[in-house]
């Protein structure tokens, strides 16, 4: 008997929002992917046992198994299926493109990746300041401070910000809290509204991102990959930037030309950088993994249970809005006005 409670497919992880979870079984039916692979999952979805669902959840740890929600996936999504919410900020891993078309809404989570990824950035800047990773391997190594050299505070050094969005200015709350000067670069100025929190003329806007560069100390990433933004911050950028700066990404490593990145380290052109994301991950390039001066972290911006708590309930959130008004809360930015 086909169930007349829709139906809703988990794809990946769900841990910490089982309550919600719980509320949400009172009207729907929840259905876990365990399909071992993608060519089992593409035949569950097209004849077997998700074809008639209505929304999916997903987040990225199911890409073990079935991969990226590509053109293939999408593809295959029985037409049923209205409404895919993914739990994260960063959403690479969708085909938008191939969603938009079909007409399935899409859903991230932005809001509530702000201050996990912002503090992960703000220690960044830190460690990578105030060289704290070589000196804590150092006293490690039964070293003592054995060759630390003074470094530098964050105290009114500029900070210039890539992506004013929630997580920039996050992280700028907690760089004026370290008496730094916050510039920041968009395409355009952000909506003052945004910028209400924070006391008057305390954040500035950069029109040109070459501006932004040449003036920062300390240079954050914090915008999303995608076709504009691939392979962007390359030599050009690298080589505008001030003798001795610091580069900062907890966006995503496809942003950076990690050749250029590299070169711009050993050259002393960047004198350290803070990494939370690389190009080919789980993998760290060796020449970065070799440089004691560079703070790496295995990709933890989000990784508490607060964030990925409030992460997961706003992606069934989405799907409950969805479900019940047709409308998505936190939609895409690349399907406003088109669905
Ligand atoms: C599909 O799901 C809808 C509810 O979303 C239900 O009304 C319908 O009977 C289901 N059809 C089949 C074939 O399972
Ligand atoms: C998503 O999962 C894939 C496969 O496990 C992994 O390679 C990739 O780094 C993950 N991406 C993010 C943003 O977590």
């Amino acid at each position: 008997m086909p169930s007349a409670k829709p139906q809703i497919l988990i794809s990946g992880a769900l841990v910490w929002a089982a309550a919600e979870v719980k509320q949400l079984e009172e009207h729907y039916e929840i259905l876990v992917l365990d399909s071992p692979d993608r060519a089992t999952f593409v035949k569950e979805l097209t004849t077997g046992k998700y074809s008639n669902i209505s929304a999916i959840y997903r987040h990225n740890s199911s890409a073990g198994a079935v991969g990226f929600y590509d053109e293939e996936i999408i593809n295959a999504l029985p037409s049923s299926l209205k409404y895919l919410c993914h739990n994260g900020a960063g959403y690479d891993q969708i085909d938008i493109a191939a969603c938009t078309a079909k007409g399935i809404k899409v859903s991230n989570t932005p809001s509530a990746v702000d201050d996990a990824t912002a503090t992960v950035g703000m220690y960044l800047i830190i460690s990578a300041l105030r060289q704290f990773y070589k000196a804590e391997i150092t006293a490690r190594a039964g070293k003592w401070d054995q060759g630390i050299a003074p470094a530098h505070d964050p105290e009114h050094k500029t900070l210039g910000i890539v992506g004013m969005g929630g997580i920039g200015r996050a992280l700028a709350k907690r760089a004026l809290g370290f008496d730094m000067k916050v510039i920041y670069h968009n395409r355009n100025p952000v909506d003052p509204s945004l910028l209400a929190g924070f006391p008057e003329g305390a954040i500035t806007y950069i029109s040109t991102l070459d501006e932004l560069l040449s003036t920062s100390d300390v240079v954050s990433l914090n915008l999303p990959l995608n076709a504009n933004t691939r392979g962007f911050f390359g030599k050009k950028q690298f080589n505008t930037m001030k003798k001795g700066s610091v580069l900062v990404n907890t966006a995503r490593g496809g942003v950076v030309d990690e050749e250029a990145l590299l070169d711009a380290l050993e050259s002393g052109q960047l004198s350290s950088a803070g990494l939370d994301v690389f190009p080919n991950e789980p993998e760290i390039n060796p020449r970065l993994l070799a440089n004691d001066k560079l703070t790496l972290l295995p990709h933890q911006g989000t990784c508490t249970e607060e964030s990925q708590h409030k992460m997961e309930a706003l992606a069934l959130k989405n799907i409950e809005s969805a479900l019940t008004t047709g409308d998505l809360l936190t939609p895409v930015w690349e399907q406003k006005g088109k669905l």
